[in-house]
């Protein structure tokens, strides 16, 4: 079982990612938010690659069960119901609702995965249910760091991190018979270097200390939180949504 990860979703070809089972890995915080919404009783999430096609797909949806969602420069973009900050998606909020979710770069990297064989959504909060999803599907996996657009490299150390965690506990398992790629080594040694604290970690990363700048230092404790929301939000056709135990 090979484990490839890519820093850089902007080198992927959406062509190339068809039949590949891909994790999508947005810890601050496209990816902490689809599991927070989801937990809390949202129907679906509908990740769009920009702002023109979040109003043109609401605009053919009903008003009272769609939402929109989304953030530019960490902040809520003008006329959608919600920003990007995982404590707005509270179930009074969006239980029950469709939400069309456009950020930066997690829904993007989230977007451009479409046509993957299996992709699920990663982060520190359900990291488990995605380790366990990998060693059911049992077979190569390709974990996509969102990074960040405006930033040299594309390069953000919070998702490798997570993808090094990952990479961690798949190869703790017994008879884990792991390929491992350059780029999936590297962030198992980030892993071990910062994993000790990821709250720590999450506060000196670049866009932690954006987002702690502009207020959202709650944001960043809740995305810290390892497995406290334990659920699998899985792609399927062009919506998000839960992964049942059961299926
Ligand atoms: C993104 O998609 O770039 C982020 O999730 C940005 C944010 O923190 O809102």
């Amino acid at each position: 079982m090979k484990i490839d990860l890519s820093f850089n979703p902007a080198e992927l070809d959406e062509l190339q990612i068809r039949d590949k089972n891909v994790v999508v890995i947005d810890v601050l915080r496209s990816s902490t938010t689809i599991a927070v919404a989801l937990s809390n009783g949202a129907r679906e999430i509908i990740p769009v690659e920009s702002i023109e096609n979040a109003v043109k797909i609401s605009g053919s949806l009903f008003g009272d069960v769609t939402l929109r969602g989304g953030e530019r420069n960490g902040k809520t973009i003008h006329g959608f119901n919600l920003g990007n900050s995982p404590l707005e998606y509270t179930e009074t909020t969006v239980k029950g609702k469709s939400i069309i979710f456009c950020t930066t770069n997690g829904s993007v990297a989230m977007h451009r995965s479409r046509f993957a064989r299996k992709l699920a959504i990663g982060s520190f909060i359900n990291a488990t249910k995605v380790i366990d999803f990998i060693k059911d599907v049992g077979a190569d996996f390709l974990l996509v760091c969102a990074g960040r657009a405006n930033a040299f490299g594309n390069f953000s150390l919070e998702d490798a991190v997570c993808a090094g965690m990952i990479v961690y506990e798949l190869m703790r398992e017994e008879s884990a018979d792991l390929e491992l790629t350059d780029s999936s080594r590297a962030a198992l040694a980030l892993y071990k270097t910062y994993g000790r604290s990821i709250l720590k970690m999450l506060k000196e990363t670049e866009h932690g200390r954006y987002l702690i700048e502009i207020g959202f230092l709650e944001d960043i404790k809740l995305s810290a939180q390892v497995d406290s929301y334990p659920v699998l939000p899985v792609l399927n056709g062009n919506v998000i949504k839960l992964l049942k135990d059961e299926e």
